[in-house]
């Protein structure tokens, strides 16, 4: 398994640009499902996640070019054939946001079959909302060894009130509705970007929408969508780790290709904490950690709050500010397992059920740590950044799934930061994510 190595204690300085949004390839990927046309997505990021997505494209009988070739990062979906609506247990596994797959088949095939993705790092993951919102859009849907079977002759609008907001749980109802009978009306929705830019996608397919973004959704279903070409927004979590990058290091860095109007809970939450942060137009923002860094607490709320895919990286801010900060994760139940390894670093950190209190400003000195999840890795990189000493990072794979490139791009700005991969290669980036440019 690949380690990064990375030696504390240069300020990062320069320009870092952010890639496409992972959280709305995803979904836009699954879109492609809807229609026997081509689908044409630009901006995609070269990350795990992404090929696991086409992994899983394929082997239900889409065809699925991903080309990451200079200036390319486009990917270009067919799904006219679908033989086989299943996604497979082998590589839900792998990515939990399979689930995504699961409206779009029962939408356009009328039958699908979704391992259940099971929990992870950060929590159970259940996706009953996803299940009671298509049941309601009339599929009866059985469980059975470990799988979901979604049936429907074809499914009729409805309204439906999420329990609780739930991002996937959007996307997949919004997705299964473009080709329901009638209206749906979708309540407490996601208003995350990300469920905006797949609206875009889908109104750009023939979907008729209104809402995305607000937490009432209207969708008046179609008989058929078409295909489209669309780019992706830029990844602003991606954004958001850079900037607290800048900030922890005391650098002067511009964050580029982003996407500042996503960005307002974060860029707020780090200016009080003494970051200096301006807008260089339209689409990037510089960030100066000159003075001393200030606690300051921080609550993880559904957009447009403070995102959860933010905490574990303001938690090493947090080590290196003066005072005590607290941290408290209301999305996740388990997204504190970057504490551990943070405190095997110097951080002080006490836990007491959601809410981590963070006392700074504690010198952090270089361990071997292990990754644990993907923002907790990117929490470790943030931490290794400005520790004393050479920190070695293990299991960087979960890294890679969301962020592409990372120590090529922190290495372009200053950061002492290498992969050091196993032996044989066996676990190398590039076997998996490269896929030859058509
Ligand atoms: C999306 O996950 C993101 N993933 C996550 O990003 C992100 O952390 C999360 O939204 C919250 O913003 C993708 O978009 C692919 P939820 P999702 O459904 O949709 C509960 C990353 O780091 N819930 O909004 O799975 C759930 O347990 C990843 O990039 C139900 O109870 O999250 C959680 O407590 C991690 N039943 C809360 O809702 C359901 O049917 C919010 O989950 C669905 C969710």
């Amino acid at each position: 398994m690949d380690k990064f190595v990375i030696r504390g204690g240069n300020p990062l300085l320069g320009t870092i640009r952010v890639s496409g949004a992972k959280n709305s390839a995803l979904p836009c990927m699954a879109a492609a499902i809807l229609t026997e046309d081509e689908v044409v997505l630009e901006n995609i990021p070269q990350v795990r996640d992404i090929a696991t997505e086409r992994e899983l494209l394929v082997s239900m009988g889409a065809e699925v070019e991903l080309g990451y070739g200079r200036a390319q990062h486009r990917t270009t979906i067919n799904c006219r054939v679908l033989s086989d609506p299943t996604a497979k247990y082998e590589i839900v596994k792998t990515m939990r946001a399979s689930s995504l797959v699961l409206g779009p088949l029962v939408a356009r095939c009328g039958l699908a079959r979704v391992a259940q993705p099971g929990g992870c790092a950060i929590g159970d993951r259940p996706i009953d909302l996803h299940l009671k919102g298509l049941e309601r859009m009339g599929a009866s849907i059985v469980q059975e060894h470990g799988y979901l079977e979604a049936r429907a002759g074809k499914l009729h609008g409805a309204h439906i009130v999420f329990d609780r907001i739930t991002v996937t749980g959007t996307e997949d109802l919004m997705m299964a509705a473009t080709l329901a009978e009638g209206e749906t009306i979708m309540e407490n929705c996601a208003r995350e970007p990300e469920v905006v830019d797949l609206a875009h996608l889908l109104s750009a397919m023939g979907a008729r929408i209104a809402g995305a973004g607000e937490t009432t959704i209207r969708v008046q279903g179609v008989d058929k969508l078409h295909g489209a070409r669309h780019r992706i927004i830029p990844d602003r979590i991606e954004a958001g780790t850079f900037l607290v990058a800048g900030a922890i290091t005391g650098g002067d860095l511009v964050v580029a290709n982003c996407q500042p109007a996503h960005l307002s809970a974060i860029v707020s939450k780090l200016q009080a904490s003494g970051a200096r942060i301006s807008a260089l137009g339209p689409d990037s923002l510089r960030v100066r950690g000159e003075g001393a860094l200030t606690s300051n607490d921080v609550s993880t709320e559904e957009y447009p709050g403070f995102p959860t895919d933010m905490q574990a990286q303001y938690m090493a801010l947090a080590t290196q500010a003066e005072g005590a900060s607290t941290v408290t994760e209301n999305i996740f139940e388990n997204r504190f397992m970057h504490v551990g390894e943070l405190v095997r670093m110097g951080a002080s950190i006490k836990v007491d059920g959601r809410t981590a209190t963070v006392r700074g400003k504690t010198p952090l000195s270089s361990a071997a740590v292990m990754c644990s999840d993907l923002r907790a890795s990117a929490s470790l990189v943030l931490a290794a950044l400005v520790a004393d000493g050479e920190s070695i990072l293990d299991r960087v794979y979960h890294m890679d799934r969301g962020y592409e490139r990372i120590e090529e791009k922190l290495r372009g700005v200053g950061a002492q930061i290498r992969r050091i991969g196993d032996m044989f290669g066996a676990g190398r980036r590039e076997a998996a994510l490269e896929v030859p440019v058509p």
